[in-house]
């Protein structure tokens, strides 16, 4: 724990399909205060070998205080109620008693979309947005965050809505275009249908655009046309990281 007058900190780690990553966050700033480490994702990714690699993160960082873990999944109170990308065998586990062992009790797990959206309202392009904010995350999957005046509405899954009788992720996540092998206009504009679903939905005030397709926004956010506002999400890579070091210490 850090000595008293230090800024508070704690251990992010975002679990993802190919890598888990980790670092010690700055919960003032929302900056890394330390090295990411990435270990790739074993296969299977089944809760024991990914607690593994936790414990691995925890040990290479020689890390005691809190630690918030972001999965690619419906968290409910420390409780995995889906698993679209990853081993079927989550469903149902309670993943704060899996990774307690590995990362002490002081241990809160969420879902990655909703830690990204926590980090993006606090440090990056929602900070201050009043109104309804959404973090959409375009990847393999597509990943929501929901906020009503900053306040987290969680696990909203709406790459999960059904579009031509399928998840609408399968068609309009960034893993979509390679597999189509469509030219950026062409994955913009199933984008900007996906938005205008969203928008019917939601009327936002505003939409992050987060996920590793916004590390190259200029290929595809100027093709994008709604009447919300749009914004690029500015802590990218690490914003799963810095929500889920927020999440384990909310209210502090
Ligand atoms: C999962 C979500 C996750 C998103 C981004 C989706 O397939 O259902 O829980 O937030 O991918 O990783």
């Amino acid at each position: 724990m850090p000595a008293v007058g230090a800024p508070a900190q704690a251990l992010g780690i975002d679990i993802g399909g190919t890598g888990i990553k980790g670092a010690v966050v700055n919960l003032d700033s929302g900056r890394l205060e330390s090295e990411r480490h990435r270990i790739p994702t074993p296969k299977p990714a089944t809760p024991q070998s990914v607690a593994s690699v936790v414990g691995q993160l925890v040990d290479q960082f020689g890390w005691s205080g809190p630690v918030g873990i972001a999965l690619p999944s419906v968290v409910r109170h420390g409780v995995v109620h889906s698993a679209a990308n990853i081993d079927a065998s989550w469903i149902d586990t309670d993943a704060r008693a899996l990774f307690a062992p590995v990362a002490g009790s002081h241990v809160t797990v969420l879902n990655d979309a909703d830690a990204a959206g926590v980090a993006e309202m606090a440090h990056g392009a929602g900070r201050g947005v009043a109104g309804v904010v959404i973090t959409l995350t375009f990847g393999t999957g597509i990943g929501s965050a929901l906020f009503v005046d900053g306040r987290l509405v969680p696990n909203t899954e709406l790459g999960h809505l059904e579009f031509r009788g399928e998840s609408v992720e399968r068609w309009a996540a960034a893993s979509a275009r390679k597999r189509d092998d469509l030219s950026w206009a062409d994955w913009a504009e199933r984008v900007n249908t996906f938005l205008g679903i969203v928008d019917g939905l939601f009327s936002p005030d505003l939409v992050i655009l987060g996920g590793g397709a916004s590390k190259k926004p200029d290929h595809w956010v100027p093709l994008l046309d709604q009447r919300h506002a749009l914004a690029v999400a500015e802590l990218a890579n690490s914003a799963g990281i810095v929500g889920a070091a927020m999440a384990a210490v909310a209210g502090r």
